[in-house]
């Protein structure tokens, strides 16, 4: 497979978890049964394992790990702030869950998506953006 349609499943990938995440969220919100909660959840969970997987072929076998390039320290951070897209929804659905403060969450989730979305589509060499 090439880059391009690579590229193509990390976005369809991470796109789904989003929209999964604010499905679980929604019905958490809503006081919807434990169950379908739960569902919605492994289900998201499953889609981390794709983002992280089509991540790590994008870095490994596309870009080829070249710790030359002058791009190298911006790819590292993508991947950090990638899994901690992860980490943070992971944070704010506990959070929710729990009836606890959500704030922490929501902040870290949108920081670190901004600077996924920045590195992905405006930095680096795969995204769709000049
Ligand atoms: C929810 C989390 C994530 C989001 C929103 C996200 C977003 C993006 C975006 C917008 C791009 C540029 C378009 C593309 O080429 O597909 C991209 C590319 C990439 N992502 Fe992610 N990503 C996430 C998680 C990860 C993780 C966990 C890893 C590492 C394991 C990773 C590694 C990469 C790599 C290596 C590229 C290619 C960069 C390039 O050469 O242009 N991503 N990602």
């Amino acid at each position: 497979m090439d880059a391009t349609q690579m590229a193509l499943i990390h976005i369809v990938s991470w796109s789904v978890g989003l929209i999964l995440f604010f499905v679980a969220y929604t019905m958490i919100k809503q006081g919807k049964a434990e169950k379908p909660i739960k569902i919605t959840q492994m289900v998201l969970r499953v889609f981390y394992l794709l983002i992280i997987a089509t991540g790590a072929d994008l870095f490994f076998n596309h870009y080829g790990m070249n710790v030359e390039d002058t791009q190298f320290s911006e790819y590292i951070i993508k991947m950090v702030a990638g899994i901690w897209v992860i980490a943070a929804i992971e944070m704010t659905l506990a959070k929710a869950k729990k009836g606890k403060k959500e704030f922490s969450g929501w902040l870290q989730l949108v920081v670190a998506l901004i600077l996924v979305l920045v590195l992905g589509f405006a930095r680096l060499p795969f995204g769709f953006l000049p």
